[in-house]
């Protein structure tokens, strides 16, 4: 029972509790999900696609990376089809992945920029916004962040040097993915979040909360270009608000205190302006226009009405689905609202970040808008299936599968749409060679099903083609 004391001491907790809440109004300090369904609009702060496309290139959002020199004695010549036009000074010798970035004691380092994931090749062509989907998270990254150290130059680069290499240390453990292609950004972001103060953003060596699990659920890399319609951000719809700061933890790395954060939210929103902005490459081979008039009259029965309409007055629903109504791999979205994930949920929403911006996942997955969808293989949340074909009949999904990751021309079938592959027998268990193993996608692992999202399977096959064929239009 309590007596007057304790409750008394509880009423005084209360009103500091609740003067703490005044003080802080905008940052709730807590944790939030969404509910499935649509995801309203909210309130945007303006931007310059312009002055976006700028910064994304060139300003110092990361500022820790190998000292230039050190790049220099260890990395080939970039191939010109890496290399873009019209970056200022050093940055353009570099690959369009990579900023350089000079510290305020002067030294000169190289950065990985957004790009380093969000742009891919089609075909020879650098094409920006575009996930990479294949990048090699396999293995640990920490033995050669160390390795860069025999190359730098002086004490001052070396301090720079230490300050990336334990990053990349802190955080390798929990961004090793069991499959090649497959994207450890989330969990990234987690372990990153875990070595900070939410309050001031500082770096601490050891964590503050407990990292998130090793095991990394997959994830393919959504297209920018999706930014002009979404009212939310990522596949759970959890970034809400201002999705300009709200994206901008992307830059978490090293941003060390609220100022630096601060700065680059000055400029976040003509990066947001930027991605509207994006257009996606249009289909680059020959289309059956009849064919896809028809597969459009089929869409807009089957698809719109989770996918939208497109065309002069495009409409797009914003819906998030329940697990329950997708039946894709449900990892991912159950992992953000299950508990597991309620300290990151709950640091962002009591940082910087969450004075406008909102941690608030769904139990589901975004229906997002199909623009360009032709150029994005693999398919779904986590990159299970390899073409739309056989997203669209589910009989035809590989259990196990295993694709080239070049995208070259060669790489692209433009009948099923997506990527070549070969259908394997047996899935990672089959083999012990581990650079066969990590090129198998293996549809059995946790995370990794291709279940769900049977909404294609109804069609007959002439509707289904005629769809693929409209698909090729957006
Ligand atoms: C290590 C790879 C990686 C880097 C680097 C990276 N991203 Fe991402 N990004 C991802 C992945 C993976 C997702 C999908 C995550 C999800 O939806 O849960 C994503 C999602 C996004 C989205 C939301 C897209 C959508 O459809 O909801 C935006 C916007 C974005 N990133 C912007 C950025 C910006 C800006 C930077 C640089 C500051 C950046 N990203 C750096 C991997 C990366
Ligand atoms: C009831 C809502 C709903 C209907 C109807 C629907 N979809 Fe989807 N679609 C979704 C959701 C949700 C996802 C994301 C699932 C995930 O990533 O796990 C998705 C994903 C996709 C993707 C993959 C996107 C990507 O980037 O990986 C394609 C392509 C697609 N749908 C096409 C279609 C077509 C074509 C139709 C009609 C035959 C259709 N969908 C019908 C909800 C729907």
């Amino acid at each position: 029972m309590p007596n007057a004391k304790t409750s008394s001491v509880a009423s005084i907790v209360f009103t500091a509790f609740l003067l703490a809440a005044c003080e802080s109004r905008e940052r709730t300090n807590a944790v939030s999900y969404s509910p499935a369904g649509p995801v309203p609009a909210e309130q945007q702060r303006p931007g310059d696609p312009n002055k976006g496309y700028e910064a994304l290139l060139n300003a110092p959002y990361i500022t820790c990376g190998m000292p230039y020199s050190a790049y220099k004695q260890t990395a080939s010549a970039p191939e010109p089809m890496t290399l873009i036009l019209g970056r200022p000074g050093r940055n353009a010798e570099l690959p369009y992945n990579l900023t350089a970035y000079t510290t305020p004691k002067g030294v000169e380092l190289v950065v990985n920029n957004c790009l380093s994931c969000h742009a891919g090749f089609f075909a020879g062509k650098l094409v920006i916004g575009l996930g990479n989907e294949n990048l090699d998270f396999t293995e640990d990254r920490t033995a050669a962040a160390e390795g860069v150290g025999a190359y730098v130059e002086d004490e001052a680069e070396a301090a720079e040097w230490r300050r990336w290499a334990d990053r990349i240390r802190a955080i390798a453990p929990y961004m090793i993915t069991d499959t090649m292609g497959a994207n450890p950004a989330i969990n990234m972001t987690f372990a990153l979040i875990a070595h900070r103060n939410p309050e001031t953003l500082a770096w601490s060596p050891e964590p503050l909360i407990e990292p998130p699990p090793k095991s990394v659920a997959p994830v393919s890399i959504p297209p920018w270009w999706r930014m002009a319609k979404k009212n939310a951000l990522f596949y759970n719809a959890e970034g809400r608000g201002d999705l300009a700061r709200a994206m901008m933890v992307g830059a978490i790395f090293c941003a060390d205190d609220v100022d630096t954060v601060r700065n680059i939210d000055a400029y976040a929103p003509d990066i947001l302006a930027y991605f509207a902005s994006l257009k996606p490459p249009p289909w680059p081979f020959g289309l059956d226009g009849k064919l896809a008039e028809q597969g459009r009259a089929v869409f807009e029965r089957t698809c719109s009405g989770c996918h939208g309409t497109y065309g002069e007055q495009p409409i797009y629903p914003n819906l998030v689905l329940g697990l329950d109504e997708i039946g894709t791999d449900p990892v991912l979205a159950q992992h953000a609202v299950g508990g597991a994930s309620d300290r990151f949920i709950a640091w962002f929403n009591g940082s910087y970040y969450g004075e406008t911006a909102r941690a608030a996942p769904a139990p589901g997955y975004f229906a997002p808008p199909l623009d360009g969808i032709w150029i994005t293989a693999p398919y779904l949340h986590n990159g299970s299936v390899p073409t739309i074909e056989a997203l669209l009949d589910s009989s035809k999904r590989p259990k196990y599968w295993t694709r080239s990751y070049e995208s070259s021309a060669a790489d692209y079938d433009p009948v099923g749409l997506g990527w070549r592959y070969t259908a394997l027998g047996q899935g990672k268990a089959g083999t012990d060679d581990l650079r066969e193993r990590k090129k198998i996608y293996d549809t059995t692992l946790p995370g990794h099903s291709n279940a769900g999202h049977v909404f294609g399977d109804g069609l007959s096959p002439e509707e289904r083609k005629a769809v693929l064929e409209y698909l090729k239009t957006l």
